[in-house]
C-alpha cells in the first residue's frame, strides 16, 4: 500500500487562510501530516502560532463589521447554496483527501457528501428564517417592546480529528446562516479536508475573512484562540481534559461556550432482541471509524440469558470485518488516526487483560501487510464489569467492553454509572421496555434497535462531562445570536 497522486498533494506546503489570502505562518514553521494507513507523510502545513491566531481574529472581526454585515438573509443563504453545489462538484477529490488524511476508508468518507450538501442546505434555509418576537407589555402609558436577534460576532472552532469534513460544518453552518465571522483551527492530525473546503468555499464566493483558517497546534494556536479576548463564542469538539481548559480559558472574556466532549456510551441487549440486527448493528455502533467517534456505543451490556450467545455472535462478526486498505471500497474499517492514538488504544489492550477481560477477538495491532500503519482489529473483551478502567474511560478505538446484566433496574443503572452521557441505545421487541429504557438511561442521544444515526436537521446535545451546547436542529443557529430587548416610547 503506498499514498496515490492526488491533485491537492502537489509538494507545496498547505498556507492559512487569513482574510481571504493563503499566507504562511509568521514564524515560518510548517508540521507534517501523515496517512495513517501507511506511516507516510503526505504534505506539510503550515504551523500557525499565537500571532497568526491574532491576525485570523483581526480579520474576521473586519469581515464581521465590514461588508458581510451588509449581507441579507438571503445573500446568505444563496452563498450556502452555492458552496453546497460546489461540495457536490468536488466531492470525489475531497473524500479521497479526507481518507488520506485521517485513514477513514473511502466507504465512509464517500457517505459524508449527503450529510455535508444537506448541512448546507438546511443551515441556508435558518438564515431566512430567524426572527425576533414582539412580547406584549403592561407598562403605563404606550411602550412596545421587541426583541433582535444580532449575530454574537467573532466565533472559534477548535475541532478533532476523527471526521474534520463533517464537524467544521457545527461552525461553518451557524456561522454563516446568523452574519457571525469563524477563525477555524483543525486538529494538527487532520487539516488537509479543513484546507481543501476553504478553497472549494472560496471558489462559491465566500467574502475574504468571513472563514479564516489557522492550522497548528492545539497548545499554541489553539490556546490562544480560546483565551482571545476579542473572540466572541468557542464552538468546540474534542477531548473532554481539553474541554475543561476551553472553559476555563473562556472566563477571561466571558465568552460564550459550546463544548462536545468524550463518551462511554451504553449500548444495552435485552434477551428478546432481534439479535440478526443487534449483533451487527451493536458491534459497528462500537466499531465505526475503528472506534473514534464521541458517541460510540462501547459499553454493551448483554442479557444474562443470551450473553454467551451475544458474545460468541458479536466476536464471530468481528472477525468478518474488513480491515486494510483505506482506498478499497470493500474496506470497513481503516487504522487510527497516528501513532499517538495507536498506542493509548495499545496500551488499554494490556489494561483490560490485566483487569481480568477475556479477549474474544482482536486485542493485538494489526501486522503483516498492514505493519506501516496504525492498525488495530474490531476487539471484543467478554467477562466485564462496568467498574473496571477499561469500561470506564473512553478508549477511541474499536474496543467492545460485553457486560452482563440481569434486570432493567440494574442496567439503567449500569448504564447511568459513568462521567459521561452522550449516546446509547437500547435494543428490545417490547415497546415499553424501549421507551422506559430510553427515557431512563441520562445521555443526550438514544437510539432504539439501531445505532448512530445522526442528521444535521436533528439536534444532538451531550450531558454531564460529554459537554453542552446544541449541535444540529433548529435550536443550533439561537447560539450564534444574542438578544437584544428594545423598548421603544410611542406615547
Ligand atoms: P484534543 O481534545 O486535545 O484535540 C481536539 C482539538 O483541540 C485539536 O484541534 C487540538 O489541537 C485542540 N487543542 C488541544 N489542546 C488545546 C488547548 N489547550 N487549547 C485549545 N485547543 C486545544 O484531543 P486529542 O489529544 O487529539 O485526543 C485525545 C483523546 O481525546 C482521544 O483519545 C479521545 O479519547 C478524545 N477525543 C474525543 C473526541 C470527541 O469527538 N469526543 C475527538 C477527539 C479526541
Ligand atoms: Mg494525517
Amino acid at each position: 500500500m503506498s499514498t496515490p497522486a492526488h491533485p491537492f498533494l502537489d509538494g507545496r506546503p498547505k498556507r492559512l487562510l487569513i482574510g481571504g489570502q493563503w499566507v504562511e505562518a509568521l514564524s515560518g514553521r510548517t508540521f507534517e501530516s501523515v496517512n495513517p494507513a501507511t506511516g507516510e507523510v503526505i504534505a506539510q502545513l503550515a504551523e500557525g502560532g499565537a500571532e497568526d491566531i491574532d491576525r485570523a481574529v483581526a480579520a474576521a472581526r473586519a469581515a464581521f463589521e465590514g461588508p458581510w454585515s451588509k449581507f441579507k438573509p438571503f445573500d446568505r443563504q444563496a452563498l450556502m447554496l452555492a458552496i453546497a453545489d460546489a461540495v457536490e462538484k468536488h466531492f470525489d477529490d475531497l473524500c479521497v483527501l479526507e481518507t488520506l488524511d485521517m485513514g477513514a476508508p473511502i466507504a465512509r468518507t464517500s457517505t459524508y457528501k449527503r450529510w455535508i450538501v444537506q448541512a448546507l442546505r438546511f443551515y441556508g434555509g435558518q438564515a431566512v428564517a430567524l426572527a425576533g418576537e414582539t412580547p406584549h407589555n403592561s407598562f403605563p402609558g404606550d411602550m412596545f417592546s421587541y426583541t433582535l436577534r444580532a449575530p454574537i460576532g467573532v466565533v472559534g472552532g477548535i475541532i478533532p480529528w476523527n471526521g474534520p469534513l463533517i464537524s467544521q460544518l457545527f461552525s461553518i453552518c451557524p456561522t454563516l446562516a446568523t452574519g457571525c465571522t469563524l477563525v477555524l483551527k483543525p486538529a494538527e492530525d487532520a487539516s488537509l479536508g479543513v484546507l481543501r473546503f476553504a478553497e472549494i468555499m472560496q471558489e462559491a464566493g465566500l467574502p475574504d475573512g468571513v472563514i479564516n483558517v489557522v492550522t497548528g497546534l492545539g497548545s499554541t494556536a489553539g490556546a490562544r484562540l480560546a483565551a482571545h479576548q476579542n473572540v466572541d463564542k468557542i464552538a468546540f469538539t474534542g477531548s473532554t481534559a481539553t474541554g475543561r481548559r476551553i472553559v476555563e480559558a473562556s472566563a477571561g472574556n466571558m465568552k460564550r461556550v459550546a463544548v462536545e466532549l468524550g463518551g462511554k456510551s451504553p449500548d444495552i441487549i435485552f434477551a428478546d432482541a432481534d439479535l440478526e440486527r443487534a449483533v451487527p448493528g451493536a458491534g459497528m455502533g462500537c466499531f465505526n471509524n475503528s472506534g473514534q467517534i464521541c458517541y460510540a456505543g462501547t459499553r454493551l451490556f448483554v442479557q444474562r440469558p443470551i450473553y454467551d450467545e451475544f458474545v460468541e455472535r458479536l466476536a464471530a462478526f468481528s472477525k468478518t470485518i474488513r480491515v486494510g486498505n483505506t482506498l478499497d471500497p470493500q474496506t470497513q474499517l481503516g487504522p487510527l488516526v497516528s501513532g499517538k492514538q495507536l498506542a493509548t488504544v495499545s496500551s488499554y489492550f494490556d489494561l483490560a487483560r490485566a483487569e481480568g477481560a477475556q479477549v474474544m477477538s482482536g486485542g493485538e495491532r494489526l501486522v503483516g501487510d498492514l505493519a506501516a500503519g496504525f492498525f488495530v482489529p474490531p476487539t471484543v473483551l467478554a467477562g466485564m464489569r462496568n467498574d473496571m478502567r477499561t469500561a470506564q474511560e473512553e478508549i477511541f478505538g474499536p474496543v467492545a467492553s460485553v457486560i452482563a446484566f440481569d434486570s432493567e433496574e440494574e442496567v439503567v443503572r449500569l448504564a447511568n454509572d459513568t462521567q459521561y452521557g452522550l449516546g446509547g441505545a437500547v435494543w428490545t421487541r417490547d415497546v415499553g421496555t424501549a421507551h422506559r429504557v430510553a427515557r431512563d438511561v441520562r445521555s443526550g442521544m438514544m437510539w432504539v434497535n439501531c445505532y448512530g444515526t445522526t442528521e444535521t436537521t436533528v439536534q444532538s446535545e451531550g450531558y454531564r462531562m460529554s459537554g453542552y451546547g446544541v449541535k444540529g436542529g433548529r435550536r443550533h443557529v439561537e447560539e450564534y445570536l444574542y438578544t437584544k430587548t428594545v423598548w421603544m416610547n410611542l406615547a
